[in-house]
This record gives structure tokens, sequence and C-alpha cells, in this order.
């Protein structure tokens, strides 16, 4: 159970703190206010506005056209809505290809109402991430599939199988939390990895199809939700409507599954 309290607003530094202290991390996508309003009064600690949005509210095929301008916009309607969650909004495809682009965009996304922001890779987005972080922008960093990187990857499909692969990742890892990151999610990577990169830094890990070893969970809303998209589902998805009977005891049942570690098992893992 968390020990932050309903009325306090979660920080960056009470992040960290919660890792140290094996609390687990809640996180949820939304796109709107009146699902921020539910999720954040149900009990979900951190809200993000992914760019999934291209997918799940958008109809587009995948995150490519999503634009600074449609997060912004979001991340407004968002962060209306929320008293204690810590709004996360992504960076959307190319508005961090150089530290300057990056900065432009952060501050566009912190003056909509988010208080960090994420970008996908390593790499060169080491120094974006260090440019950010030594201006005061917190960054969350995301590795595993990179959904930015479909083209390159050819479809979207689990990553670090093999022990080079592994090997990089969890050398991206440890250099994005060098650079400054924060927060750091891993998406569609085997659960033994997931668990050895947790251990490995110092900022919390968000799981998605990560296994239960992470620092916390995400998932997007529409999936958790088992809307059907026109997407295929993945194996990490789990519709929580089913079980809570309402949107807001479906975030109350994933809110507790993920905090006594039962969500995700091995059947929503690889
Ligand atoms: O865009 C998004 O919703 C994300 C999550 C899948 C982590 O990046």
């Amino acid at each position: 159970m968390s020990t932050q309290t309903d009325s306090k607003p979660w920080t960056v530094p009470a992040l960290a703190q919660a890792k140290q202290e094996g609390r687990k991390l809640v996180m949820l996508t939304a796109y709107d206010n009146s699902f921020a309003r539910v999720l954040d009064r149900a009990g979900v600690d951190l809200v993000l506005i992914g760019d999934s949005l291209g997918m799940v509210v958008q109809g587009h095929d995948s995150t490519l056209p999503v634009t600074v301008d449609d997060i912004v916009y979001h991340t407004r309607a968002v962060a209306r809505g929320l008293q204690r969650a810590l709004l996360v909004a992504d960076l959307p495809f190319q508005s961090d290809a150089t530290a300057e682009r990056a900065l432009q965009a952060s501050i566009a996304l912190l003056q909509a109402g988010a208080e960090m922001v994420k970008l996908e890779g390593a790499g060169h987005k080491l120094e974006v991430i260090r440019y950010l972080s030594e201006r005061d922008i917190p960054v969350c960093a995301h590795l595993g599939l990179t959904p930015q990187s479909v083209l390159k990857f050819g479809g979207y499909k689990v990553q670090g199988r093999d022990q080079a692969a592994a090997d990089k990742l969890l050398a991206d890892a440890r250099a994005v939390v060098d650079a400054g990151a924060s927060l750091l999610v891993l998406e569609c990577v085997p659960t033994q990895l997931a668990g050895q990169i947790t251990a490995a830094v110092a900022a919390p890990t968000i799981g998605i199809g990560a296994g239960p070893d992470c620092d916390g969970q995400v998932l997007v809303l529409h999936d958790f939700l088992g809307l059907d998209t026109g997407h295929r589902r993945p194996k990490f998805v789990k519709d929580f409507l089913a079980e809570g009977g309402s949107v807001s005891g479906a975030v109350q049942a994933y809110a507790q599954a993920v905090r006594d570690g039962s969500f995700p098992d091995a059947a929503h893992s690889y």
C-alpha cells in the first residue's frame, strides 16, 4: 500500500524514495479530463500523456504522426483533472531529435501542466537527457520496445532477447540514468532482464510487458479497459474493467494488483 497520503501530491524526489522503500508505483495513460479525474481519485500515482494517443485516440497505425501541439492539448485537459498524481508527457516523434528542439518542446509541455517529459532511446538521446536535466526538466527515459522506432524494428517486438541485446539494454539503462533520467519505462523486455536493470539503476523502473520485478507498472488506458482499438492486443495487456466492474473499480483492482505484486503474472510477461 502506498504511504503517499491521498492529499499529498507526488513529487519527483518522492518517486526515488518509493523505490528505496520498496513501494510499487502505479501508472496509467490518460488523454482527457474526465478519465484523469477518475484515475487520480482512484489512487494512480503517475499519469502519462502517451503518444499512444496517436493510435488509441486519433486512429493512426503508429505514434509517428503525433505532434507537440497534440500532446500539449491533451496535457492541458489532463492536468486540470489531477490533484495527486504526477503528470508525465511524451516528447513525440523527432521533437527530441536535438537538445534544443527537445528543450523547446519540453517547455511547452511543462507550461501545459506536465511535471516530467518522457523520451525514447539512448545513444544520441543521452546528450538530450543531460541537456534537459541540467535545465531542471525532469526526464523519464523509455527503453526496450520504443514505438517511435517501429520502422527500424520492423514491428512491435520484444527486445533484449539474446545476450548481446540484453547487455546493450542494461548498458543503455545505466547510461540514461547517469545522464539524469529520474524514471525509466521498460517496454516489452524479458522479465529476468527487467529485474536485472531494476536492481542496477537508482531511478525507479516502470514496466509495460517487462514482468513483475520493475518498481512500478504502466498500461495504456484503452487496453486496460479492454476497448477494441483496432490494434493487436499484446500479451501483457489485461482487461481490468472485467474484474473491477466500473472504471474506478478497475483502477483500484489494477493499483492493488501492482502494489501486491500479482500483476503482471507469468501469463502477462515475457
Ligand atoms: O505512449 C505511451 O502510452 C507509452 C506507454 C506505452 C509507456 O509510451
